[in-house]
């Protein structure tokens, strides 16, 4: 019997909106997918890019940043600064041979519960049809 393994991945959710948006989507009882692993961080600016390259490498097939909405950013400017860092890392995935689609940078404020889980929904999705990312795997990093 072969289990199917499901993708892993990662969710970068900044404290002020989109973590508190994921918190809203558990209160409400809206299901979003349990391989879907929630780092909080204080600020979208928060993602170095190595944080994501670093994921993929131990294992993540997926990578979501979660932030306020342009404008709303606790820290005024930081979720341009975060746009800014993943459209140059977009550019270096496809040097690096990962398809772009594993990474996406959604805008998901404290309200949104349900765009949350309809998001984390869809990403999951996208990532189950491109499959396992072995690209920037660390083999010492396998359970
Ligand atoms: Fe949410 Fe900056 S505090 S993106």
């Amino acid at each position: 019997m072969q289990i199917e393994k499901k993708p892993l991945i990662v969710a970068f959710c900044c404290n002020w909106c989109s973590y508190a948006g994921a918190d809203l989507a558990g209160t409400n009882r809206l299901n979003y997918p349990a391989n879907v692993k929630i780092i909080r961080v204080p600020c979208s600016c928060r993602v170095n890019p190595l944080f994501i390259l670093k994921a993929f490498q131990r294992g993540a097939d997926g990578v979501i940043i979660c932030g306020c909405h342009p404008g709303d950013c606790h820290y005024t400017t930081g979720n341009y600064y975060a746009r800014r860092r993943i459209t140059l890392l977009f550019s270096m995935l496809s040097y690096l041979g990962i398809e772009k689609n594993r990474v996406r940078l959604e805008w998901v404020s404290a309200a949104e519960g349900a765009k949350f889980a309809a998001t984390m929904q869809s990403f999951a999705e996208e990532i189950a049809e491109l499959g396992e990312c072995k690209r920037l795997e660390d083999l010492r990093c396998k359970k």
